[in-house]
């Protein structure tokens, strides 16, 4: 089945990061594209434990689910389940991260030494999903300990997926080193047809139309970047450094809390939202003194209080946030 993708910005996927809050203020500062956060496949069959990371709303649209697992029969009746009740434009099969409890059940990144299989997972899912026409496709990366992404690809595109996200580090690599872009060039060749989509350390929007021009990907995906720095998207669209003042900054967590409490209980979300603080203040100068107010705060609305007070307390003009 066809998926367009064309020169879009995708959020990617964040595990603990990137729910609907998060993913709909990133739709509205420019991003194309959504993945949800990594959902368990066994989870979702037998404890239908998937409510608050499948959740989300049509302005999150296009959105990925993404499912991760071990065997074909359980993936793919995951991803029917979740297609036929909420309806996503596809389902991603996650083949890239690699925590180690996810390896140790042996799924997601784990099955990255074994592309047979990964292109038994995917046409099974591909099969589960054709009445429901609902696209699959695969974020992956080069390989587990080597690279091997030729082979990879071959078993993705023979089972049938509609577009690969390549996260161009092997497993063993973690976030180490650098992101071997070359690699979404070549796969770029490889796929065809299928749109292809690279992640991988992108912290400026220059470097997305850099990316787009070296390797002729389809998309490309921010994701630590997006964290630290949600407005490159607009940066992106309008073709210029935004710089954004502390009471932005501030106004932004304060706005993604809202949102978050239609999904999450309250006090959670307070807790959830701690380590998205942490990213967004990262360029600020006198962060630690900011970070550790927000982390004493016992509750959400000692947390609320205490991020009001920041500006007033620390009226951090523009030229001091580095871009
Ligand atoms: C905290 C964190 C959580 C992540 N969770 C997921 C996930 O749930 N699914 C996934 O496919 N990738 C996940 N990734 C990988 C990212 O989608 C992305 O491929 C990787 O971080 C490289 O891009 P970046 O340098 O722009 O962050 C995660 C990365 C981070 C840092």
């Amino acid at each position: 089945m066809s998926l367009s993708v064309k020169k879009e910005v995708i959020l990617a996927p964040m595990a603990g990061y990137t729910h609907s809050a998060f993913r709909r203020l990133c739709r509205r500062l420019g991003a194309d594209r959504t993945y949800s956060e990594l959902m368990n496949a066994t989870g979702i069959i037998y404890k239908g434990e998937e409510k608050e990371l499948a959740y989300f709303t049509d302005e999150e649209r296009p959105i990925h689910l993404q499912i991760y697992g071990r065997n074909p029969e359980e993936i793919a009746e995951a991803a029917r389940r979740m297609a036929e009740k909420y309806r996503p434009e596809a389902i991603d099969i996650n083949f890239g991260c690699s925590v180690k409890k996810v390896l140790k059940a042996k799924a997601a990144g784990y099955l990255l030494q074994f592309p047979e299989e990964m292109g038994r997972i995917v046409a099974a899912t591909v099969e589960a999903l054709k009445p429901l026409n609902t696209p699959v496709t695969a974020k992956i990366r080069l390989g587990f300990y080597e690279d091997t992404l030729e082979k990879i690809a071959e078993e993705l595109l023979k089972a049938g997926v509609s577009a690969i996200a390549l996260h161009p580090r092997t497993a063993k690599q973690g976030f180490s080193g650098k992101a071997n872009w070359e690699r979404v060039k070549d796969l770029k060749r490889i796929a065809g047809d299928v749109p292809v989509i690279g992640s991988g350390d992108i912290r400026s929007w220059k470097e997305i139309d850099q990316k787009f021009e070296e390797t002729g990907c389809d998309g490309v995906m921010v994701g630590r970047g997006a964290l630290a720095n949600p407005w490159i998207f607009k940066e992106y669209k309008e073709k210029r450094d935004i710089k954004t003042t502390l009471k932005e900054r501030i106004d932004f967590v304060l706005e993604e809390l809202q949102l978050m409490w239609e999904f999450f209980e309250k006090e959670r979300a307070c807790k959830v939202i701690k380590a998205q603080i942490v990213y967004l203040f990262k360029g600020i100068r006198g962060k630690s003194k900011l970070n550790d107010r927000v982390m004493r705060s016992k509750s959400c609305e000692e947390l609320i209080r205490n991020l009001e007070s920041l500006f007033s307390i620390c009226p951090v003009p523009t030229s001091l946030l580095r871009k």
